[in-house]
């Protein structure tokens, strides 16, 4: 991230306790920010689906003025953080469950480590929604991981230890990574055209907005 950016960012979390703002400076060095700035327009709405406490959203509001930007989580915790950081006129944050609600129409959707908090069974729902609250010539940009990799099964069965879970003090929840790319299988099948992988993202659009 521009150090700039960066700095501006991390201002509006100065009201947040120190541990947080640990949390932030370490998730402001983020390459997968930059990456997906330089995929989208600089003007438009863009949703930013499962947005945590908002950094996504407070950069790309910072590199684009003209952007409107949604951050929606399902966290209140994080949802009120998130607003007490907000002093921008073109974002909104908004407390929602994507598996529950219909989602706001908008021009771009990113998912920035999200669905792997979705069980597989929902994720398919989840993307058809986005599909359907995409504007035509919608976009959507997906940052995750897809569990072909041995070391994060590892590591999420150590995660899970009870031991491990006392000791970080944090309660153990599953996480849902999905096989190797089964996100391009479901973007096809939900009606996403230009599926490619680009940078660790994939990235889909929906031209046109032709029904399927
Ligand atoms: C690992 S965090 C990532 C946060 C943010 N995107 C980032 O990269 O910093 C995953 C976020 O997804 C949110 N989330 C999980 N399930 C959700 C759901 N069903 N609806 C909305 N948000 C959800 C969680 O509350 C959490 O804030």
């Amino acid at each position: 991230m521009n150090n700039k950016i960066r700095n501006q960012v991390l201002e509006k979390y100065k009201h947040s306790n120190k541990l947080h703002r640990k949390f932030t400076t370490f998730i402001s060095n983020r390459k997968g920010f930059e990456i997906i700035e330089n995929e989208v327009s600089k003007t438009g709405t863009i949703l930013d689906l499962g947005c945590g406490h908002g950094y996504l959203c407070h950069y790309l509001s910072l590199t684009g003025k003209d952007r409107k930007i949604i951050g929606l989580d399902n966290d209140p915790v994080k949802i009120i953080e998130a607003g007490r950081s907000n002093d921008s006129n073109n974002v909104t944050f908004v407390l929602s469950d994507v598996t529950r609600n219909r989602l706001p129409d908008v021009d771009i959707v990113i998912v920035y480590c999200m669905l792997y908090q979705i069980p597989n069974h929902e994720k398919e729902d989840v993307i058809r929604k986005v599909y359907d609250c995409l504007n035509p010539n919608g976009m959507f940009i997906i940052r995750e991981v897809e569990n072909d990799d041995l070391l994060f099964t590892i590591k999420d069965y150590i995660r899970n230890l009870p031991v491990i879970s006392l000791w970080r003090k944090m309660p153990t929840f599953k996480l849902y990574y999905p096989k190797k790319d089964y996100y391009k299988t479901i973007l096809k099948d939900a009606g996403f055209n230009n599926i490619i992988k680009k940078d660790g993202c994939i990235i889909a659009n929906k031209e046109n907005g032709n029904e399927k």
